[in-house]
């Protein structure tokens, strides 16, 4: 009975593993509400600084020049964390368990140049933004000071909707938290080969981020990750 069972579980996760979860309901749904969509410019593919570099330097940094970042750094720090590298099965720079992307990343900006102060949802399916709040939102992420200096903030969300469905909401939340810590980690190498610098961040403020954010009882912030030049 066991073993019938853990091969049903194997069979469907094979099965999710070839289909993916693909763009999703929950995640289609909630993009379909923004209103301003900002189309972000495509992404490096190319660097001057190695991986092993990268994983060299990579240090928490904590304090920022008021120089702003770009677009195209945004651009690339989201492509790094969560954007599609195999359109025709969705799949993403950042591993997940059977494919089912339960992370929404938004980007808190406040010093981005040729960007609006505002939170925005990121979309991989096109590599864009949807503005969710207007006006500079940073201070809602959490009462860090970095959270005020640093010009944008990558925050996690993990949506268990899906996940939860299929494998409970313990293993849901496990792999969220597990799939979060993969694609900070690759916010940070990227941020050293742009040559900026930031810090992952677990102390968040999750009640005004569930406010700013308008999230659902489904839907818990994790963690942010900032993103700044060199003070
Ligand atoms: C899960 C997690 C949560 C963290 N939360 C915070 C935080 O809220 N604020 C902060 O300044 N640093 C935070 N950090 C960064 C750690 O303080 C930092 O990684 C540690 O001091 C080691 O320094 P390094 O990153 O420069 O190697 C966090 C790191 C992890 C992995």
């Amino acid at each position: 009975m066991v073993k019938r069972s853990a091969l049903l579980l194997a069979l469907l996760a094979a099965a999710l593993c070839v289909v993916g979860f693909q763009p999703t309901r929950a995640e289609e749904a909630k993009g379909a509400i923004g209103q301003t969509t900002i189309a972000l410019p495509a992404p490096e593919s190319k660097s001057k600084v190695t991986v092993e570099e990268a994983l060299a330097k990579r240090r928490s940094v904590r304090s920022y020049s008021t120089e702003p970042i770009t677009l195209q750094q945004v651009s690339q720090l989201l492509w790094a964390a969560q954007g599609i590298t195999e359109p025709s099965r969705g799949l993403r720079t950042a591993p997940s368990a059977v494919a089912s992307y339960p992370l929404r990343l938004y980007l808190f900006a406040g010093n981005v140049k040729g960007l609006p102060a505002g939170a925005y949802r990121y979309i991989p399916q096109g590599h864009k933004l949807e503005l969710v709040a207007s006006g500079d939102q940073r201070s809602n992420v959490g009462d860090q000071p970095q959270m005020r200096t640093a010009p944008a903030l990558i925050a996690y969300i993990a949506d268990y909707t899906d996940t939860a469905k299929s494998f409970g909401s313990d293993t849901a939340r496990r792999w969220a938290a597990i799939e979060t810590g993969h694609s900070a980690q690759n916010v940070l190498l990227e941020e050293v080969a742009l040559g900026l610098v930031g810090v992952s961040m677990g102390l968040i403020d999750e009640a005004k981020m569930r406010s700013t954010l308008k999230l659902t009882d489904n839907e818990e912030p994790l963690y942010a990750v900032s993103a700044g030049n060199k003070r």
